[in-house]
């Protein structure tokens, strides 16, 4: 068991690349709090994962508002009585080309990819300070390390998810809390279900290893990350991508 006891709070957890990692860190003996906007899946997996014994509780959160963050972390905080892990991994996308681009849209990219990682951290923070370790996962992208045409906001986010990792690993390092990103290839979660396979097939032809990534995929990337195995790994951005781009 690499996460025996630990108590890890996983944003976006209720659907794709999060919930592959609420079921594997909890196989893993985490207490696994799925935070995520859609109560709906949240309830519905909360349940299916119980059924397999595991130890997890939904709590309905927007990470891009402060408030519902700070009640997420007290929730979690009163159910398990600390945290030991946060994996930032909710993200939107709104795609345009640059010249059509609603700025409404772009505005909200920022707000649920940049803003719900530093809430979600900063809130997080003080519980892992009073423990004098922790470890803090964020989920960057290859477009934020390439860029993607149509994806100005996002790339823009995710970029900007890099610097957070790279400042915070930098700051909480001395305080005993690894910070790292995980830069996740295209991956078969909702967030690429309508791309048409034709175009799924030439992306896979472009990837070293010929496919797109699979949610457990990433979420094995964040347990490594969880672990104590990484805990001399600091400020990096592994890049889980198939050798898309090397
Ligand atoms: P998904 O769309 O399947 O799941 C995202 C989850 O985040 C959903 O459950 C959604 O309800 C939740 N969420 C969205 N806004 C929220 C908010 N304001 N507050 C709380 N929860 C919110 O997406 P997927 O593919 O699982 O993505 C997970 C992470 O991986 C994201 O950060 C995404 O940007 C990143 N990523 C995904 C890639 C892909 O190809 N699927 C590629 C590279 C990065």
């Amino acid at each position: 068991m690499r996460l025996q006891d630990q108590v890890a709070i996983i944003t976006g957890g209720a659907n794709g690349i999060g919930l592959a990692a609420c079921e594997r860190f909890a196989q893993e003996g985490a207490k696994v709090v799925m935070a995520d906007f859609d109560d709906k899946a949240g309830n519905k997996q909360q349940q299916i994962l119980r059924d397999k014994g595991y130890d997890i509780t939904f709590i309905q959160v927007n990470v891009a508002d402060r408030e519902s963050v700070n009640q997420l972390v007290s929730n979690a905080v009163e159910a398990y009585g600390g945290i030991d892990i946060l994996v930032n991994n909710a993200g939107i996308t709104r795609d345009a080309m640059l010249a059509k681009m609603d700025p409404a849209d772009f505005q909200e990219v920022l707000n649920v990819n940049i803003n719900g990682v530093f809430n979600c951290t900063q809130a997080v923070l003080p519980y892992l300070l009073e423990k004098g370790k922790g470890k803090i996962i964020n989920t960057s992208s290859v477009s934020g390390v390439y860029g993607n045409a149509g994806q100005t906001n996002y790339a823009a986010s995710k970029a900007a998810v890099i610097g957070m990792t790279k400042s915070w690993a930098k700051e909480l390092g001395r305080k005993g809390i690894n910070v790292n990103a995980v830069s996740p290839g295209f991956t078969r979660t909702a967030m690429v279900e309508n791309i048409p396979e034709k175009l799924v097939a030439q992306m896979s032809s472009m990837i070293a290893l010929q496919r797109l990534a699979l949610p457990i995929d990433i979420a094995n990337a964040y347990l490594f990350l969880a672990s104590s195995e990484s805990d001399y790994v600091q400020g990096h951005v592994l890049q889980v991508d198939g050798g898309i781009m090397m």
